[in-house]
């Protein structure tokens, strides 16, 4: 596995690797089995994978977590190569972002609701790497977790806004084998707090066991509330039956369940897509 520091070391590689599809997973590191299952899909998928690695500062607000975000890059490294990737992108903020970031891409309405409420500029922040990566890297397909539902809507909207000419891939959610989603943060829990966080995984099959009794998306979503509700220290910040495609709310047919929690003083997220049943297609 090359390990690439700078765009040029990046551009001399990819001249080196001409011809066949290149894959592209985009990570901000602290990897754990979630990253590993889009390597695993970037393999298959492509003649090339790479891996970036990159906490952009740009998508941390100014009272998260960017300097306490987990970092142990030998460690990733070295699971990176476990997977076979062709090479790890690990460029510097200065590399990323020179001159500072005065230019920047902006994903309209899509990045003011559900995350973005409590999160300002975020996703204007996650399209502005993901996009300054796709143009350094010229990936033919690039692989994102379903896990984080919203990101994934919003670079496809990117990728069609701008005529990214990238197949995006969103692979499946990762979890312990009690429900409880693999995130990085998930390092910040304690025992106890780890224990209290499966209320988000709880509240999600709850809101699908309504919505497949009823087909009414709504009163899911008032049980996976209300599972959050009752769940002791976790506070609820939003739980949303929506659309899986449009993330607006819920109408006929499929519904996206979308959850956030804190659990301490860490925000957790998690969702769980249901098929609607031919009764319930208005
Ligand atoms: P990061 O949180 O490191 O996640 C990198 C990729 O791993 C994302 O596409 C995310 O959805 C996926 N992922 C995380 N947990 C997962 C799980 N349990 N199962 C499956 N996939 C999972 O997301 C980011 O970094 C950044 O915003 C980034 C896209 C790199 C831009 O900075």
């Amino acid at each position: 596995m090359k390990v690439l520091r700078s765009t040029r070391e990046l551009d001399g590689w990819l001249k080196e690797e001409a011809g066949g599809s290149i894959g592209l997973v985009p990570t901000m590191g602290a990897l754990h089995e979630g990253h590993l299952s889009l390597l695993r899909g970037a393999k298959e998928r492509s003649d090339r994978v790479v891996m970036s690695l990159f906490v952009n500062p740009l998508q941390f607000g100014p009272s998260e977590d960017l300097a306490a975000y987990p970092r142990n890059e030998a460690r990733d490294l070295a699971l990176a190569e476990e997977e076979h990737v062709d090479a790890a992108f690990l460029p510097t903020t200065r590399e990323m972002y020179p001159g500072g970031n005065e230019t920047k891409v902006t994903v309209g309405s899509i990045g003011d609701i559900l995350e973005g409420v409590s999160r300002p500029g975020h996703f204007d922040g996650v399209a502005t790497v993901v996009a300054k990566l796709f143009n350094l890297v010229r990936p033919d397909l690039a692989f994102f977790g379903q896990k984080d539902a919203q990101q994934a809507v919003v670079v496809e909207q990117m990728v069609r806004g701008l005529g990214f000419p990238i197949e995006i891939v969103v692979c499946p959610t990762v979890r312990e084998p009690d429900g409880l989603a693999l995130s990085s943060r998930n390092a910040y829990l304690s025992g106890e707090e780890r224990s209290r966080a499966l209320a988000l995984w709880r509240s999600l099959e709850k809101a699908k066991a309504a919505f497949e009794e009823t087909g009414d998306p709504l009163q899911a979503a008032a049980t996976g509330r209300e599972t959050i509700e009752a769940a002791e220290e976790v506070q609820l910040d939003y739980f949303e039956a929506v659309d899986p495609v449009t993330l607006q709310p819920a109408g006929a047919g499929d519904v996206l369940f979308v959850v956030a929690a804190r659990v301490g003083k860490t925000r957790l997220i998690d969702n769980l897509s249901v098929e609607a049943r031919g009764e319930n297609v208005r």
